[in-house]
């Protein structure tokens, strides 16, 4: 991260130059035991700082769902499907329509935020990771994909960190944490590793339920079937990060940027496995605005296979 330095350092000024310049030379930073010291000021923005999304955008994310139509799709459809059915299982979570049997409390709800998103951050560090690596090795360029999949394991984090400061999980939760990221960080990163284009198409899978997740619990907020969230302060770190406007910062507001994320996630993991691993250009990149065309051409197919609203039963 360039903003910070992750070790404790101090600005010494240097000796002056006797020469035409008579500002003081800023020396390079120095190391000073017990001190923990920023580059830059702690009210500046993040090197990932958050587009801001209108009012219209975040409103109008819908369920959508990319048609598997060969092979390598329906595998990673089945591997979502099945990992869906465990989390269902370990967070409580039960779906009702029905609003005298909903089982779902604003706890349920958090606990299963927070064991989705500390299992959501781990594919685009993998995924990072593995092309960075790729790229020293073959000495070639990654032609931009890194970034955007480094930012999104730090969004996700940010949902998650977001949901810690409205629970804390006790120790069987931590431990089912631990042991789910050993698991999947292991498995996600062989897998990575043989077929990175099935694994973007998984995410896109994992994002869609993710979206289905957020959809039910705002739905259920509308119903009134979570009243202490009606009152319920969301936290600054989530105000700043993404810039939340004055009268838009309750929970259904917090639920709905999150869930705008995630269809952005959905949808660039969907692309992104359609693309060539190794030619294409990551077309999300700010590097690469010449590639535009090509992402709208390939967003384009995928969101011709998607069944709006097709899965509503599902949530
Ligand atoms: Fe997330
Ligand atoms: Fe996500």
């Amino acid at each position: 991260m360039s903003h910070l330095i992750g070790r404790r350092a101090r600005l010494v000024l240097g000796p002056r130059i006797t020469s035409n310049i008579s500002s003081p030379i800023i020396s390079p930073i120095q190391l000073l035991p017990g001190t923990r010291y920023h580059t830059q000021d702690a009210t500046q923005k993040s090197s990932w700082t958050h587009p801001v999304y209108t009012q219209e955008q975040i409103q109008s994310v819908q369920i959508a769902h990319k048609n598997a139509t060969n092979l390598p799709d329906k595998l990673a459809l089945g591997t979502v499907r099945f990992l869906r059915w465990g989390m269902d299982f370990v967070t409580g979570y039960r779906s009702s329509t029905a609003l005298t049997n909903n089982t779902m409390t604003e706890q349920k709800w958090i606990t299963r935020f927070i064991f989705l998103e500390s299992v959501a951050g781990v594919p685009g560090m993998v995924a990072g990771m593995l092309r960075h690596l790729k790229s020293i090795r073959r000495m070639k360029r990654d032609h931009g994909w890194i970034e955007t999949l480094l930012e999104e394991a730090y969004n996700e984090r940010m949902h998650l960190l977001t949901f810690l400061k409205l629970s804390s999980p006790g120790r069987p939760m931590r431990l089912m944490v631990l042991g789910s990221q050993c698991v999947f960080f292991t498995g996600f990163s062989i897998a990575y590793l043989l077929s990175p284009r099935i694994c973007h198409r998984f995410v896109g899978y994992l994002e869609e339920e993710a979206v289905i997740t957020y959809t039910k619990a705002i739905t259920d907020l509308d119903s009134g079937l979570l009243p202490k969230w009606e009152e319920t302060k969301i936290p600054d770190m989530a105000v700043k990060y993404w810039q939340m406007p004055e009268g838009k910062r309750d929970m259904r507001s917090l639920l709905l940027y999150v869930r705008a994320d995630e269809a952005k996630h959905r949808d660039v993991n969907h692309t992104l496995g359609s693309l060539d691993q190794d030619r294409d250009c990551n077309p999300f990149s700010a590097k690469f605005r010449t590639q535009a065309g090509k992402a709208k051409e390939v967003l384009g197919e995928n969101m011709r296979g998607f069944e709006l609203g097709a899965r509503k039963e599902r949530v």
